[in-house]
């Protein structure tokens, strides 16, 4: 037996608790696949599939979404779904869930995981959740993986599996789903800091969207920008600001103590 995990992170948040999950998994060896990055997996190679992504906006990320939506139809092969999030999750998990259903995967688990923020106007505003994820969540997480080891032993035994409920909790489900343009629209318009920027690129190698053409200093494409901050996180100069925010907020990687409490 063999798994995969399909992640989408924008910061780091999700990839190291994905890394986490698969260190703690004793029952099956996990695979790490970068949806932005790497390009088509060969899920046929895999018994179990994870999909594991950032909470963006109150949804999944417009660039997951697609990804599944491109992936081949399956017959029945168990899935389980993650979340990160800083804030307030919303029916993220529950989206990802149905839209992993569609694709014919069986959803055998799902969990939401309270991490540090990496939306730079939370952080702004106070709201960075450094603490997160408690120890009551960290505790939580836990259980999760060791429910999912279960799981895959009985699938190891040749058991049938059930389809998981996925339930928000009350708060979470009454949150609005916003459209796909919100975050482009509160991001609103990008600009460049010219003696700041050193041209080196980097924000046109990370758009997941391919938004930023660098020529040789970076110009965006507000049609294709999904306002998903990783140009303004990751430029190492912090020369990308926008109307509202410049110089402050950044979050290009997990914070110190995240990486300690997700250590394997
Ligand atoms: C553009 C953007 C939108 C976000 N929207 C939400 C949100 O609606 N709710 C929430 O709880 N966290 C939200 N976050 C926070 C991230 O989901 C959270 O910090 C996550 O752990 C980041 O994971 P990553 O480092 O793998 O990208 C948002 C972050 C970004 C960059
Ligand atoms: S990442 Fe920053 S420094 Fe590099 S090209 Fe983009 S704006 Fe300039
Ligand atoms: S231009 Fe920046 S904010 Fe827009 S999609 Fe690309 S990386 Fe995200």
């Amino acid at each position: 037996m063999k798994g995969i995990i399909c992640y989408c992170s924008g910061s780091g948040n999700t990839q190291l608790a994905s890394r986490y999950i698969v260190g703690k998994l004793k029952n099956i060896e996990f695979d790490l696949f970068n949806i932005i990055t790497d390009g088509n997996p060969a899920l046929e190679k895999y018994d179990v599939v994870g999909f594991a992504t950032f909470t963006n906006f109150l949804s999944v990320p417009y660039i997951l979404q697609t990804f599944i939506e491109k992936l081949p139809q399956q017959n029945n092969k168990p899935a389980f779904v993650f979340n990160t999030y800083g804030f307030m999750s919303g029916r993220t998990l529950r989206i990802l869930e149905k839209l992993v259903a569609a694709k014919g995967f069986l959803v055998i688990a799902g969990h939401s995981l309270h991490m540090p923020e990496s939306y730079p106007p939370m952080i702004v505003s106070g709201r960075g959740n450094e603490q997160a994820p408690d120890e009551k969540e960290m505790k939580n997480f836990n259980k999760y993986i060791s429910g999912l080891d279960q799981l895959i032993c009985e699938l190891d035994r040749g058991n049938e599996l059930r389809r998981a409920k996925i339930r928000p909790g009350l708060l979470n489900s009454l949150l609005p789903a916003f459209s796909i343009t919100k975050a482009r629209d509160d991001m609103g318009e990008k600009y460049v800091d010219e003696h700041l920027c050193t041209e080196c690129g980097l924000c046109e190698k990370l758009c997941p969207y391919k938004a930023v053409k660098c020529s040789p200093k970076p110009v965006f494409d507000m049609n294709k920008c999904y306002g998903c901050w990783t140009c303004y996180n990751h430029c190492p100069e912090r020369a990308i600001y926008t109307a509202k925010y410049r110089g402050v907020g950044h979050y290009p990687q997990p914070i110190s103590q995240l990486k300690e409490k997700l250590k394997v």
